[in-house]
């Protein structure tokens, strides 16, 4: 049997890893300034993650919702606590297109209303109503299409208002950093924005933090930059360190009902102990204060390069966009210099490394980069 084939793969086999270092099967090191995209938060085989894990799996792997699963209920005592949320209620599922799929599902049971705002250049995910809010009609399949998504220009507060005049609106959906769309930060004033006209017409504040979430712009979920709470906090990527884990968080005024959500996999005891390994290394090693200070330096650093056209993006989440006789950049980055990258269209190179890269591998990515540059 052929695998389905739909990812333009490079020709690397990683086979081992340690903190921002991968190794193929032919032992060649590489810089992972990719993070798995956006996965890795910890770092690759991260001792404490390791340990969690191989402890869990030797007393139990699964056992179904219909338990008392305690180890779900310390997860959401530490993301609480870790997030500052801890009033909001932890729902588990397993993947990031699921989190937002349950985001928006919920938002509709709560106030009984149909219709979605997105924006343009949003990514929020492949199932059916996370791909409808996603703006790329390249992936959205003609069964996918409905009229209940209104998308909006980014950032256009008049726009806004417009749509909410009918009172329609069930939720509002946004990344604090646009990923895919190319590392575009959504402004503070907008996020505000949203939040009141979300009070006003009782709709439903989604905070889609799959990428830009669980510290990696140096605060728990970018959205807090602007100072105000979002109803739902949807999370997948750097939650598990690459065990499959998503989630959301729902703010005290939307009250659950037995059956509302539901999942078979979702919170499970492994799950639950890569999380937990993941908070207690986030608190214990202060990676957030890590995701700031060495994300600052580098942002600070490559804004002094003149060939780059615009450096986007908080903590470990940048996007370096390049004019087009740089597009090269990210091919020969990791061609001649072993370095992994993210990218976004056109010409935007991202980053998306663990939490704990160290200023001495950001400083060798960006002598790597200069290198490159000056070719
Ligand atoms: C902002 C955002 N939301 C949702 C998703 C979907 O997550 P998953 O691939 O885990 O379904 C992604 C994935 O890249 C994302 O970047």
């Amino acid at each position: 049997m052929n695998l389905f084939d739909v990812y333009p793969i490079n020709p690397i086999n990683i086979v081992r890893g340690q903190g921002s270092l991968v190794y193929d099967n032919h032992d060649t090191e590489y810089l992972d300034m990719y993070g798995g995209h956006a996965v890795i938060s910890i770092g690759h085989t991260h001792p404490h993650y390791v340990k969690r894990l191989e402890d869990q799996l030797h007393k139990l792997g699964f056992y179904s919702n219909s338990i008392e699963i305690p180890i779900q209920k310390e997860l959401a005592q530490k993301l609480g606590k870790v997030s500052g949320k801890e009033d909001y209620q932890l729902f588990l599922c397993n993947s990031g297109a699921e989190a937002n799929e349950n985001a928006l599902k919920l938002a509709s049971f709560y106030n009984g209303k149909k219709k979605v705002i997105a924006f343009s250049k949003s990514f929020h995910g492949r199932t059916s109503l996370a791909v409808a809010v996603t703006d790329n009609p390249k992936i959205v399949a003609p069964i996918n299409e409905t009229d209940n998504v209104i998308f909006l220009p980014w950032a256009d507060e008049a726009a806004l208002e417009e749509a909410f005049q009918n009172n329609e609106i069930s939720s509002v959906i946004i990344e604090g950093i646009q990923g895919v769309g190319g590392i575009q930060v959504a402004p503070e004033g907008f996020l505000q924005k949203i939040r009141s006209l979300c009070d006003q017409y009782n709709a439903v504040f989604i905070a889609d933090s799959v990428q830009c979430g669980y510290g990696r712009t140096g605060k728990f979920f970018s959205h807090d930059f602007a100072g105000v709470d979002a109803d739902i906090y949807s999370m997948a990527k750097g939650m598990g360190n690459g065990f499959p884990v998503g989630g959301i968080i729902i703010s005290p005024k939307i009250q659950p009902a037995y059956g509302m959500l539901g999942t078979t996999f979702g919170g499970n005891h492994l799950a639950c102990a890569a999380g937990l390994a993941v908070l207690e290394t986030i608190e214990q090693d202060n990676l957030l204060q890590n995701a700031a200070e060495v994300g600052g330096y580098l942002i600070k650093e490559l804004n002094k390069l003149e060939q780059v056209k615009e450096v986007r993006g908080r903590g470990l989440m940048i996007g370096i966009e390049l004019p087009e006789e740089l597009a090269h950049a990210r091919k020969e980055l990791l061609n001649k210099h072993h370095i992994f990258t993210g990218e976004a269209k056109p010409n935007v190179i991202r980053l998306l490394p663990a939490l704990n890269l160290t200023k001495a591998h950001a400083d060798r990515f960006l002598e790597a980069f200069v290198n490159v540059l000056n070719q």
